[in-house]
């Protein structure tokens, strides 16, 4: 068996074209920046909603728990938001986009971290007046983690926005990435008038009387080009000229490898809400973002054009039809040519599974997918058996790797409001631990479990959910615990450690084993006392 090279071919020219015209990213920002409408806007001018203010999930930080409940009910809208396709043509080229959408809100970020998993590239969204804030970091660290090419949009450019270089230069210092200008702002807040395209050198011209206007575009000679003057007024243009002097002097040309590594992030400046450099930043994708790429797995990568159908679930989201407790696992397809009707090997349970109702998101609707293709996500509706990080293959027994799950940031006991029902309150947790919604801990002692999330919303989520999908009133309680650490070794030296600490051992809903404790003291005993055994934050989901 060849060794796994260390990073993944990134360029792939040689793809099959159903395959080569796919690109699959998902959005990240801090909330409030624009990724909704920005989002809005792709679905426009893919054709997948005919007019603005349709998709009205609004971002995710905004959103008090009332807002989440109703969403919940509206399950069919928020789940098809969770991975979006659609087309857009460029020139003679038809690509397919898959949108996957990150949840933004902090609680969830779990859940985001997951997402990016399933993706080639990302775009980040900044405000152009706020620059790189805390979620926007946090979410590039997970990119950077996985290597993911990462497109950026500097948002809001209508309002009043930061100097160009100043943001530039927060993006290469807070970030640690190179950042080369796809397009250069000409004028600020109220004299902003559009961009000067320096990829393609041309002139993009901002429409503020029709917010869902594209751009004018003017083609141009370069920046000694007359019509530049017909369209900017001087003392822009003056500046224009110094800047961009002075941007090609001191900042990186584009290079798409340095780009597809990682290293380097193209920057658009626009206004998603007035539809301004939104194709510019859709052609970038398009034209220099990463065809779908090889996944990692053991016992080897799989590439996307091998023959044979091989995927993997990334999420899975429950009761999206409460009188079925049905559950869609959302499925990045890894390689081959998926046709419906197919029958696919469940490689954690070795049993066939007929995938007969998949589903592919469009926008606000869903439908059946009829096929799909290395890069694509389709959801597949079952009752349970897909749980998150699962492999389907048509017979290999592929593992997929790199899927994380974090350890929990806060912990609760939970109670029953009537204990004759407590089977019920096993099911619900067990449910919400196979979506990932919450990590869910059997005590070694005594009875009863501990529920932990990353953050305090998910315990009030859950409990509304609890109640309402399994007609069943819950307590949440403190814990006596703060922190869990799923527990590493070979199997003697973890069964002595587990042995000597019962009071602190619970095990997870896979049966692994977890420290819980609510001193840094007892971690650092541990791992003194027994140094075979590792206590760690994250565990590898199979
Ligand atoms: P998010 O998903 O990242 O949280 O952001 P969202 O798109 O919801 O945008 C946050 C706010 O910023 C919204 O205003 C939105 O209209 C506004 N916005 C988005 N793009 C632009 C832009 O290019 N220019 C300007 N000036 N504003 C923009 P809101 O008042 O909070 O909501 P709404 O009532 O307008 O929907």
């Amino acid at each position: 068996m060849p060794p796994m090279p260390d990073t993944l071919q990134t360029n792939r020219p040689d793809l099959p074209p159903e395959i080569g015209r796919r690109r699959t990213f998902a959005i990240i920002s801090h909330p409030d920046a624009g990724k909704t409408t920005l989002t809005e806007k792709f679905l426009l001018y893919g054709g997948a909603i005919q007019m603005a203010g349709q998709v009205r999930a609004k971002g995710e930080a905004r959103r008090t728990r009332s807002d989440f409940m109703a969403m919940e009910k509206d399950r069919g809208i928020s789940v098809s938001a969770s991975a979006m396709s659609f087309d857009f043509t460029r020139g003679d080229d038809a690509y397919r986009f898959n949108l996957v959408d990150t949840p933004g809100h902090s609680d969830f970020s779990e859940d985001t971290y997951r997402t990016l998993t399933a993706v080639d590239a990302a775009i980040m969204v900044i405000d152009g007046a706020k620059g790189v804030e805390s979620q926007t970091q946090k979410l590039f660290e997970v990119c950077r983690l996985r290597d993911l090419p990462i497109l950026t949009f500097c948002n809001k450019m209508d309002r009043e926005s930061r100097d160009t270089f100043e943001i530039i230069d927060e993006i290469q210092e807070n970030l640690a990435i190179d950042v080369t200008p796809a397009s250069w702002p000409i004028g600020r807040g109220r004299d902003f008038v559009g961009c000067y395209d320096l990829l393609h050198d041309r002139l993009e011209l901002m429409d503020r009387a029709d917010r869902n206007k594209v751009a004018e575009t003017v083609a141009i000679a370069g920046l000694d080009d007359p019509r530049l003057a017909e369209h900017v007024p001087a003392e822009l243009l003056d500046t224009l000229r110094e800047e961009l002097e002075m941007a090609r002097e001191l900042l990186p040309a584009f290079d798409r490898d340095a780009f597809l590594e990682g290293s380097l992030t193209p920057i658009w400046f626009g206004s998603a809400i007035n539809s301004f450099g939104v194709q510019e930043l859709m052609a970038g994708i398009a034209e220099y973002g990463p065809p779908p790429q090889p996944q990692r797995a053991e016992p080897r990568q799989v590439a996307p054009e091998e023959g044979k159908v091989a995927g993997f679930v990334f999420k899975v989201q429950a009761n999206m039809d409460p009188k079925h407790r049905d559950r869609v696992a959302f499925v990045r397809l890894a390689s081959g040519h998926f046709e419906r009707g197919m029958k696919l090997t469940h490689v954690r349970s070795k049993k066939q599974m007929a995938i007969s109702n998949p589903v592919l998101f469009l926008a606000a609707d869903r439908e059946l997918a009829e096929e799909g293709w290395a890069g694509d996500i389709i959801g597949i509706p079952n009752h349970g058996q897909l749980r998150i990080g699962d492999a389907l293959t048509e017979g290999e027994a592929l593992k997929f790797t790199g899927i994380p799950s974090f350890a929990p940031e806060l912990l609760q006991s939970v109670r029953a409001g009537d204990p004759m029902k407590a089977k019920h309150l096993d099911k619900a947790l067990d449910q919400f631990a196979e979506e990932g919604a919450a990590k869910v801990f059997k005590p070694a002692i005594g009875s009863g479990h501990i529920v932990g999330v990353v953050g305090a919303l998910q315990f009030e989520v859950l409990a509304s959910r609890i109640e309402l999908e399994y007609g069943l009133p819950v307590r949440f309680e403190p814990s006596q615990f703060t922190s869990a650490r799923w527990v590493h070794g070979p199997d003697a030296a973890v069964d002595k450690m587990i042995e000597k600490n019962k009071q602190h051992i619970a095990h997870d809903n896979d049966g692994d084993p977890v420290f819980l404790t609510r001193l840094q003291w007892d971690i650092d005993r541990i791992e003194r006392d027994y140094p075979d055994v590792r206590l760690s934050a994250t565990k590898e989901m199979m």
